[in-house]
């Protein structure tokens, strides 16, 4: 079994964001098995790690464009939070390049952090964004 599960209800029905999603979801899995795997790991981990931070501050910076597009009203709060967490990420990414064990901490954080994002603030900009692709003729 997958470290996490992805899940029904974290379907936003925009399919650009949802497959954005996902693949973060598969990210931290792999970071998961790579952490998992006998034998010395610690090269596979950092770029793991390299590969899991770098797609998720793009994947913030793409959402944000697109909220920014959309009209979306909340836009700051939203963009506020993608950077409080963009600054730990990268912070984790920072250290473990100089050779710090984070990827457990790493692990967690985002276990506890993902989910808990995009169904409670992720989920207040689907219908505006919805509006503005039908608006678009989009997705
Ligand atoms: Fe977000």
């Amino acid at each position: 079994m997958a470290y996490l599960e992805w899940q029904e209800k974290l379907n936003t029905g925009i399919d650009v964001i949802d497959g954005q999603h996902q693949r973060i979801v598969s990210y931290i899995n792999q970071l998961h098995k790579v952490c998992h795997t006998q034998g010395d790991n610690t090269s596979k981990v950092t770029n793991t790690i390299i590969e899991l931070v770098d797609y998720t501050i793009s994947h913030f910076a793409f959402e944000e464009a697109l909220l920014q597009e959309a009209g979306y009203s909340k836009m700051k709060e939203h963009s506020k939070n993608h950077i409080e967490f963009s600054n730990k990420i990268f912070d984790y990414k920072d250290r473990s390049a100089k050779g710090e064990d984070v990827a457990q901490s790493l692990l967690d954080l985002l276990h506890d952090w993902l989910f808990g994002h995009i169904l409670n603030e992720d989920a207040l900009y689907v219908p505006t964004v919805s509006r503005y692709f039908v608006r678009n003729h989009k997705n």
